[in-house]
């Protein structure tokens, strides 16, 4: 295999006249890497995976997967990738040996190969002993552990990775990051779409940030936090009328000045803790009491909103609402998403 694992250059897909899902997007892959595409619903994650994996044509522009042209030869691609979605396509009248028995057979595996194939990943996954149980009896997090191993049947060079964790509760989200890094540590090569910037954070050795179907940021995630301006730290008042005077109050903690948005007072606090102890000292001194006090990490609502000048907007209704829902943006108390 070449070098990169995945280059795009300019690739355009659209639905229609309106809707420009993938907008010029350009990207290269290197090898033995996880390459994370992080955007809110719509950004258009899916359109760019599909197109990556033959499953869309693009309008225009250029894609190579493991070196093939997706255009040129699909078929060819679609022997050198797999792929796990949101949406698991685990067939849940089957057990899970079934499932993997039957993709290993329909990637040209004996039965005796398809059945030791299935074995392996079924351990390694964590899955041996629900094996022989239907899939319609696992749980969600079993049935995306399920997938990820039927994505990888054929020992694919390439493994797209589209939302695989979103819906999942924090528990069955992290054994599934554990999964994807012994991936990587293997060599595969992943690109991953996630809603969330704390799995590109652990996942991702370059991120790419994409909006209305473009990027627009790329880095390293510590670059892109670097970007951000690191930590905030928000002192949430009781009353708005006092965010004016706890923001001058607060003015010379950092560099940057505090800025008010309603009963929230915001406070760039870098990347130490320095900037939150002085925040105390000082609404101490000053008689202020705070309803709530915290320092929080960057979430993608602050890259989007450093970014582009406004919050990430719902394009779509989202399932991030949805009951079962547990996971998320942890790290975004509300109040502070809008
Ligand atoms: N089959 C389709 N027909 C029409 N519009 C679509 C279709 N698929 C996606 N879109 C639109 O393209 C945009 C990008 O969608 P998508 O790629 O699913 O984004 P994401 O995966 O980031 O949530 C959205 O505006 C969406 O409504
Ligand atoms: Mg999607």
């Amino acid at each position: 295999m070449p070098d990169l694992a995945v280059v795009t250059e300019d690739l355009v897909r659209c639905f229609g006249e309106e809707v420009r899902a993938v907008d010029g997007v350009s990207l290269s892959v290197e090898q033995g890497t996880v390459f994370g595409l992080l955007g809110p619903n719509g950004a258009g994650k899916t359109t760019l995976v599909n197109v990556l994996t033959t499953l869309l044509r693009p309008d225009s522009g250029r894609a190579e997967v493991a070196g093939i042209d997706v255009v040129r030869h699909p078929e060819k691609v679609r022997q050198a990738i797999g792929l796990a979605g949101q949406f698991a396509a685990v067939d849940e009248q089957l057990t899970g040996v079934e499932n993997l028995t039957l993709i290993g057979r329909l990637s040209h595996l004996s039965r005796a190969e398809a059945r030791v194939r299935a074995g392996e990943l079924l351990e390694r996954f964590g899955l041996a002993d629900a094996g022989g149980r239907l899939a319609k009896t696992y749980s969600g997090g079993m049935r995306r552990r399920l997938d990820l191993a039927a994505a990888l049947v054929a020992h694919p060079a390439v493994l797209f990775l589209d939302e695989p964790t979103t819906g999942l509760d924090p528990r069955s989200r992290i054994d599934l990051w554990i999964a994807v890094e012994d991936l990587v540590a293997d060599g595969t090569t992943v690109l991953l779409t996630t809603q969330y910037l704390e799995e590109a954070d652990r996942l991702a050795h370059r991120i790419a940030v994409v909006d209305h179907g473009r990027v627009i940021a790329e880095g390293t995630s510590s670059e892109l936090k670097k970007q951000l301006g690191g930590a905030v730290v928000e002192v949430h008042l009781a009353n708005a009328a006092e965010a004016g005077r706890v923001a001058e109050v607060l003015a010379g903690v950092s560099r940057e000045a505090p800025s008010v948005d309603g009963e929230v007072v915001r406070v760039p606090a870098g990347d130490g803790t320095a900037a939150l102890s002085e925040v105390v000292r000082r609404l101490d001194a000053a008689g202020v009491t705070a309803r709530a006090l915290q320092q929080r990490e960057p979430s993608l609502d602050d890259v989007f909103l450093s970014l582009t000048g406004h919050p990430a907007e719902q394009a779509a209704p989202t399932e991030r609402d949805a009951p079962g829902r547990t996971g998320g943006r942890a790290s975004s108390p509300e109040g502070v998403t809008r």
